[in-house]
């Protein structure tokens, strides 16, 4: 599946731009929120996230980059997320964390830095719905991709294997035609784009394109 990151769509043309997504063969919609503290950028808040929900036509997959994820939660539910990520290296409490975001009513995702082990899910893996393996440092857009990833990915999916946690796998950063066959190959389910194909002359045929090479790799 392709989830589309909207950071770096045009948004004095948002409306155009979710039209698009909607017609297209993507899954869902990634949303980066980022605060300026856990990462060096900000992005947009809780008024996109609803702005998008009454126009998307497939789930949002939001992805929080923001230092105290936990007084948020439910308020992202009340703007219509139906997957919310959280960092490991923001929560002391993780497991109450995602108690709490499937208390509210959504998928719980852990994001994992690249820099962060697989293992330290080891203790959660069972209750955790998404883990979002970062092939970036976060904070940008059209960064380039960390080869480390392919194995990263390997080793997440044989922990989830032993735990038998049913959780994805997703992969965000630098995620392009290039590398999405082995990623999938590695056992990537969820995969996010967004520079590539949002620089990209036709959308519309670059996910065409992304989609027909996750299911022929
Ligand atoms: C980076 C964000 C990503 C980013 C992906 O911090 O989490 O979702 O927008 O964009 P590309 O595909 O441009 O790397
Ligand atoms: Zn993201």
């Amino acid at each position: 599946m392709i989830s589309v990151s909207i950071l770096n769509a045009d948004f004095g043309r948002l409306n155009e731009q979710i039209d698009m997504i909607n017609q297209s063969k993507a899954a869902w919609f990634h949303l980066d929120i980022m605060d300026g503290v856990f990462v060096p950028n900000i992005s947009f808040g809780l008024p996109v996230v609803q702005a998008v929900h009454a126009r998307a036509a497939k789930p949002l997959d939001t992805h929080l980059m923001i230092a105290n994820p936990d007084p948020y939660v439910k308020e992202f539910h009340h703007c219509g997320s139906q997957w919310l990520n959280v960092h490991y290296e923001t929560c002391p409490h993780l497991h109450r964390t995602l108690e709490s975001i499937r208390k509210a009513g959504m998928k719980a995702g852990v994001t994992l830095n690249p820099h962060t082990p697989h293992s330290v899910l080891e203790e959660v893996i069972a209750d955790v719905d998404l883990v979002l393996l970062m092939s970036v440092n976060p904070g940008f857009g059209g960064q380039s991709f960390i080869r480390n990833t392919y194995d990263k990915v390997a080793r997440t999916r044989e922990l989830i294997e032993r735990k038998q946690s049913q959780a994805l796998i997703q992969v965000d950063g630098g995620v392009d035609l290039k590398n999405i066959a082995r990623l999938r190959q590695a056992g990537v389910d969820v995969f996010v784009v967004g520079s590539f194909i949002f620089r990209s002359e036709d959308p519309v045929k670059t996910i065409d394109e992304l989609q027909h090479a996750i299911e022929t790799a």
